[in-house]
């Protein structure tokens, strides 16, 4: 291991600045604060640890290996999550929980840069492992969507060759490393780009982690927990290869045992904090204590995303798929070994009509990494209160009507006692 530069931030710092940017003056509306802050502190008590204190450490490699390895360590009073975010190879993430507050990471530069990286990323002490797994984000893909009358039914139009993520030439994080918000982009474009599609283009892994639940002010406006961290994937800026495009990403994951984790729809009759999408897609790797990918089925194609910019997001479903046939994780193998249980599935952000990459060469996506129990968004303040008046009109009106006859029946009984 060498030089470690780090950030970090505890419940206490985040009281004095955190506030604005994801503590709950975002969502004080009035009256409608102290009714959010029951409904949404609550639950959480009892689901998981309601506050962590994170720090991101970005472990630098060897000299003379431009390399990128994120350490996210979220503490808790009775656990410890490990996210290991690394542009070695293709964007991946390992993920370990356990339950320890002194849990760590170990990693051997040496052995993680050779061609067998089994055994370069520990966490220590073994047995406290509660929960593994890994996503590893392994091409770009394109579509050419003119067209639909020949394309197959569950295709978005017809692919043009895919961008293999693990040949990006990636940023150094750590100038981008913020330990306010603490996050930290890994933006990248193709190492070799005969067609200059990247020249003025990149696609960017923007990682963020909590120490405490909220939601962000931008679309999709994802309901997070110190127990998760959140990705957002933006392509900006790259040529397109036809003028009607479509991108896509090809996730895989680990499975547990032979099955591939369950990808699960859950819907909502609430719309408020991503309009007119009333799905939560999940990706679930099984019993708890398990982990969860969770995302709304919505990308933007404008950076303030609003309804007029709201592409559908498909998932297809997934698929155990050979290790082979994908691209090479160093960290997911120098973790798990070498594993054959992968599955993946790919994710296509657009339709051929509306709104598309073509607007303004701008496509952004979400997606929130946990482990324990997903967040459940409840119902929202607003619709609460909406709900609230529609039902209480009513109630007020029939207690109004009560109280005039009660007096009513006062002054007729005052009358008679005079008579
Ligand atoms: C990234 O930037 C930091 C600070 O500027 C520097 O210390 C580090 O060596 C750089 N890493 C690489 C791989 O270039
Ligand atoms: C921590 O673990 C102990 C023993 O397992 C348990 O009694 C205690 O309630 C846990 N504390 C929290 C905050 O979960
Ligand atoms: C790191 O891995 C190399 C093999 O790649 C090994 O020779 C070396 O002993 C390891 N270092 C430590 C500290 O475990
Ligand atoms: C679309 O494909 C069909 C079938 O291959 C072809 O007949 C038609 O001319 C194509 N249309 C355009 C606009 O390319
Ligand atoms: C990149 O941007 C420059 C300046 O804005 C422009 O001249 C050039 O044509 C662009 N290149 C591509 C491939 O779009
Ligand atoms: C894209 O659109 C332009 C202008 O509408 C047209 O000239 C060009 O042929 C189109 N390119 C493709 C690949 O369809
Ligand atoms: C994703 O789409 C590409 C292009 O259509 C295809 O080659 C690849 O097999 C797909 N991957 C999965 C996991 O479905």
């Amino acid at each position: 291991m060498t030089d470690v530069s780090s950030a970090s931030s505890t419940y206490c710092s985040m009281c004095d600045c955190g506030e604005s940017h994801w503590g709950w003056g975002q969502y004080a509306r009035g009256p409608m604060l102290l009714l959010s802050q029951l409904l949404f502190a609550a639950p959480f008590g009892l689901l998981g640890e309601e506050t962590r204190q994170v720090s991101l450490e970005v472990i630098h490699s060897l000299p003379g290996f431009p390399q990128n390895l994120l350490h996210i360590r979220a503490v808790g009073t009775n656990s410890t999550l490990h996210y290991v975010w690394s542009s070695l190879g293709p964007p991946a993430v390992v993920l370990v929980a356990t339950n320890t507050p002194h849990s760590v990471l170990s990693v051997n530069w040496s052995c993680l840069l050779s061609p067998e990286p089994d055994g370069g990323l520990l966490v220590l002490p073994k047995d406290s492992i509660q929960f593994s797994s890994a996503l590893v984000f392994t091409r770009l893909l394109e579509f050419d969507s003119t067209n639909m009358s020949e394309v197959a039914a569950d295709l978005p139009g017809i692919p043009y060759p895919p961008y293999s993520l693990a040949k990006f030439f990636w940023n150094n994080i750590t100038d981008s490393l913020d330990p306010a918000t603490l996050s930290t982009t890994f933006r990248g474009h193709p190492v070799h780009d005969p067609n200059k599609a990247f020249a003025n283009g990149s696609l960017a892994f923007k990682v963020q982690a909590f120490s405490r639940s909220g939601r962000p002010a931008q679309s999709p406006r994802l309901l997070h927990t110190a127990d998760t961290c959140q990705l957002e994937v933006t392509l900006v800026g790259a040529s397109p290869r036809g003028n009607h495009s479509l991108f896509g990403l090809e996730v895989a994951t680990l499975g547990q045992g032979p099955d591939c984790p369950s990808m699960r729809k859950q819907h909502s009759i609430d719309d408020e904090y991503a309009p007119a999408v009333f799905q939560l897609d999940q990706l679930l790797w099984g019993s708890l204590p398990s982990g969860f990918v969770q995302w709304r089925p919505v990308a933007f194609s404008k950076k303030q995303g609003g309804r007029e910019s709201a592409l559908p997001c498909h998932a297809s479903p997934l698929h155990p798929t050979l290790a082979y046939s994908l691209p090479k994780s160093p960290i997911v193998q120098a973790f798990f070994g070498s594993q054959s249980n992968f599955c993946a599935f790919n994710l296509t952000f657009g339709a051929s009509t509306g709104p598309g990459y073509w607007d303004q060469h701008y496509l952004s996506w979400s997606m929130l990494l946990g482990v324990g129990p997903p967040p459940v968004d409840s119902l929202s303040p607003l619709v609460l209160g909406i709900m609230a008046v529609a039902l209480g009109a009513p109630g007020l009106v029939l207690l109004g009507g009560g109280l005039v006859l009660l007096l009513r029946h006062k002054q007729y009984s005052d009358y008679q006692s005079i008579n």
